[in-house]
């Protein structure tokens, strides 16, 4: 049986590190505002049109995470904090079985 969530984690500009329950097939702002991840605002819900849930990836976790779309990358000329080439959107990620165990970055601002 396959699981139905993996454990991924948040970690904050000050290191500290939230591990939290997510759920397969969901995005990763999704399971990231359910479980009060602080500094992932998602304004305008997951639509990709307000680039408060920006996000850094790992090299492991964009990876797995692949390219953002044109859309996303569009949006992502909007972020609070700097855009560095790790970052996306994390509406328009979504949770799957290879982020087990692996953490995100969270940028120290979002608007
Ligand atoms: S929630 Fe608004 S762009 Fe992701």
């Amino acid at each position: 049986m396959s699981k139905s969530t993996v454990k991924i984690g948040f970690r904050q500009p000050d290191g500290e590190i939230q591990e939290i329950d997510a759920p397969i097939g969901q995005s990763v702002m999704q399971a990231a505002i359910f479980n009060n991840v602080d500094g992932i605002e998602a304004e305008c819900g997951g639509s990709c049109m307000c680039a408060t849930c920006h996000i850094y990836l790992s090299d492991d976790l964009q990876a797995i995470a692949g390219e953002a779309n044109e859309e996303e990358n569009e949006m992502l000329e909007e972020t609070a904090a700097e855009r560095r080439p790790s970052s996306r959107l994390s509406c328009q990620i979504t949770v799957v079985e290879d982020m087990n165990g692996k953490v995100f970055d969270v940028p120290d601002c979002q608007s």
